[in-house]
């Protein structure tokens, strides 16, 4: 079999990631890994959790994460137990000091430590901590444990810049060190070939090409938040959850995507260029420039932007001029704002009158712009899909698609048990402007959000195949393949 240069084909590895702050790197290690060949499935330590959540690594490795002890796959199984006898090797980077002294300790309270403790495959360890905790004697005899006793490989943390603002020894060593450590740990060993019934299952319809590659994608999540005054505010149930899970498929898929996001309650995706907003009035603002439409009063005119200041939106990294190839609109958007906020806190009292203005609808807004641009550049109207939170029937859905100028619709009942605001599943309803409905059964998020992600790619294909035959060039032709 010819491995291309790539040096862990056919092999499994687990990793196992702990509560470090260098979680995040962790993403990219899988990456890494799954570059050589490998087949990676992740256990994440609950506080790992903190850092970075399941999704990111559901998403990237196509396997379930294993999060706890005492889950249990579909079929029965343990899922950790499965990791551990099938994994060919085990790595767990970062590794915190906890971590280490626990594992040292024999003590299996978290998923990491527990498979660790199960399995016979040769382990790579990767501590990341604070310099001074490095040097502990805890530390460096739970690390010569490790090393002498248990035959683990220690990749040695480095110096450098810390969380805590200091610099010394403590930083998780160089990925790539990283990598070569797990295929050293393996380079005796030949290749098996088990039973693939054995092994760690694929995550429920995760498997997808990188079939957006190319393509940017816009993506707003979460609720946003209209202030009363300096304390309180209009928000809403959105936990960001549905938004989250779009923006990992859809980089899974090989999109750039821009997380416009609102509040949202789950860790946010590694590798998204990040906004973050709090009022409508901001996500419009971030809207116009992710879409590539200049000011929001170019976009459109309506209440609600006149509470765009108070400087609370910051740009991780910001999106780029031009249009996108598509906008997911996910956020749960408020229909009304305080028409003057206090600019102090409100006293108590008997009686409290608000007078609400309506926000412009921001979809419609965007619907409108795309097309009036559209007539002079046939080939760039972004593909628009717009969410509809209905409570207890889906009628109206077809006019909201209608009426907002949207290429798609995603209809769901939030009253519904397991729908909805905060769940991990939805059951939805896909509408599209030739009056095609699709409704899906109960699903977890990530798939519903490959599900309207297939959609979407097959309707920028059919743009691109479009405006080809009228000769126009497609928007992305100069781009697609480049990410
Ligand atoms: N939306 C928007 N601007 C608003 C309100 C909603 O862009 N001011 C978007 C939402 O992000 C969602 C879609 O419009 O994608 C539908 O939101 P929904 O709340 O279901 O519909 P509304 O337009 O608010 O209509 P209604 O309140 O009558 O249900």
């Amino acid at each position: 079999m010819s491995t291309g240069g790539r040096r862990l084909v056919g092999r499994l590895i687990a990793l196992g990631v702990t509560g470090s702050i260098a979680a995040y790197k962790a993403v990219e290690l899988l990456r890494l890994l799954t570059a050589e060949g490998a087949d990676v499935v992740v256990l994440l330590s609950p506080s790992a959790q903190r850092f970075v959540g399941p999704l990111s690594f559901a998403a990237l490795s196509r396997h379930p994460v294993e999060t706890d002890v005492l889950d249990l796959l579909p079929d029965g199984r343990i899922g950790h137990i499965v990791i551990a006898d099938s994994a060919d090797a085990f790595v767990v980077a970062p590794a915190t000091a906890h971590w280490l002294a626990a594992m040292a300790s024999g003590l299996a309270g978290d998923v990491v430590t527990a498979a660790a403790l199960a399995t016979s495959a040769p382990m790579v360890v990767a501590p990341a901590m604070d310099g001074d905790m490095w040097r502990h004697p805890a530390t460096v005899s739970n690390v010569s444990r490790l090393r002498d006793v248990f035959g683990y490989a220690v990749v040695s943390p480095e110096a450098g810049p810390l969380a805590s603002g200091q610099s010394g020894m403590g930083r998780l060593a160089e990925l790539p060190s990283i990598v070569d450590a797990v295929v050293a740990a393996l380079a005796e060993r030949p290749i098996r070939q088990p039973d693939p019934a054995s092994r760690p299952p694929l995550a429920e319809g995760l498997i997808r090409e990188a079939d957006l590659a190319g393509r940017r994608i816009v993506i707003t999540a979460g609720g946003t938040r209209e202030p009363i005054d300096p304390v309180r505010y209009i928000g809403n149930r959105s936990t960001g959850k549905m938004g989250v899970a779009l923006a990992e498929a859809a980089l899974a898929r090989g999109a750039r995507v821009t997380l416009i996001a609102a509040a949202v309650e789950v860790p946010l995706p590694v590798h998204a260029d990040v906004t973050h907003v709090e009022t409508t009035a901001e996500l419009r603002e971030a809207l116009a420039t992710a879409m590539g439409l200049g000011s929001p009063g170019s976009v459109g005119s309506g209440a609600g932007s006149g509470a765009a200041a108070g400087g609370r939106r910051q740009t991780r990294s910001g999106p780029g001029a031009g249009a996108p190839d598509a906008l997911v609109m996910a956020a749960a958007v408020a229909d009304f704002t305080p028409a003057a906020p206090s600019e102090r806190k409100i006293q108590r009292r008997d009686r409290l009158h608000l007078e609400l203005s309506p926000t412009p609808d921001l979809l419609a807004e965007i619907a409108a712009a795309a097309d009036a641009r559209a007539v002079t550049a046939p080939a760039g109207r972004p593909v628009l899909v717009g969410f509809a939170a209905e409570t207890g029937s889906l009628d109206r859905a077809a006019e909201k698609l209608r009426a907002k100028g949207v290429d798609l619709l995603v209809a769901n009942d939030v009253s519904e048990p397991g729908s909805g605001f905060g769940t991990d599943t939805n059951r939805v309803t896909i509408l599209d402007r030739s009056g095609t409905v699709e409704s899906l059964p109960l699903l977890g998020k990530l798939e519903v959000a490959n599900r309207i992600l297939d959609r979407v790619a097959t309707a920028l294909d059919a743009r691109d195949a479009a405006a080809q035959t009228a000769g126009a060039k497609p928007p992305s032709t100069a781009t697609r393949g480049s990410t």
